[in-house]
């Protein structure tokens, strides 16, 4: 996590080449659906943008939800105790499930929703990230749909935040807050 001091942006990916990235995407996972439905679950908030760019990438039939979660322990630093603060409106039973995460870190909150929807017997259950840091990882979680590999730095924009702030940035920055 940043410290506190003065905020500082500088461009790690750039809007043009994340579009080019989810595009690949979205042939991808067309290509590994096709002749199927499939059943797209953002998480919110950090997910909605990614979502929404990848949901136009995708040319079979697709349906939507969404669940929010927040997890318990001081500051942003996960604790590993997830919980649902927004649960699905309707039932995935039989259906292909794509779970869709702006990023994936730790990889605690994408191994607990792992578990609770895999309880709700879907015929398939996926994961997108656009966003991979492997070298933070505690839990194993293999994600099918991965965006870019970055390093263990902060960043913000396209859907993620600090402080709720940045989701609005069209590119993904690292954030450094040095010192005042
Ligand atoms: P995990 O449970 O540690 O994998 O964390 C996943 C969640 O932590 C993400 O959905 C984000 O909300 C948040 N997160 C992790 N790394 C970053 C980051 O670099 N910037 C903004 N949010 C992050």
């Amino acid at each position: 996590m940043p410290q506190k001091g003065s905020p500082s942006l500088k461009v790690l990916l750039r809007h043009s080449a994340i579009q080019r990235r989810i595009r690949q995407m979205g042939a991808q996972i067309s290509r590994d659906f096709r002749d199927e439905q499939i059943h797209l679950i953002g998480v919110l908030k950090g997910a909605s943008i990614f979502l929404a760019d990848l949901v136009r990438q995708i040319r079979v039939e697709v349906s939507l939800d969404f669940m929010a979660v927040a997890s318990y322990g001081k500051g942003s630093q996960s604790s590993g105790q997830v919980r649902l603060t927004k649960d699905l409106d309707t039932s995935i039973e039989g259906l292909n499930v794509i779970l869709v995460e702006d990023i994936l870190d730790t990889g605690l909150t994408l191994s607990y929703l792992y578990r609770v929807l895999q309880q709700r017997k879907p015929k398939t259950l996926r994961i997108a990230a656009l966003l991979d840091k492997p070298e933070r990882r505690i839990k194993e979680v293999k994600a099918d749909y991965v965006g870019f590999q970055i390093p263990n730095e902060f960043v913000v924009g396209y859907g993620l935040d600090y402080a709720e702030r940045y989701r609005n940035l069209k590119d993904v920055c690292v954030l450094s807050l040095s010192p005042e």
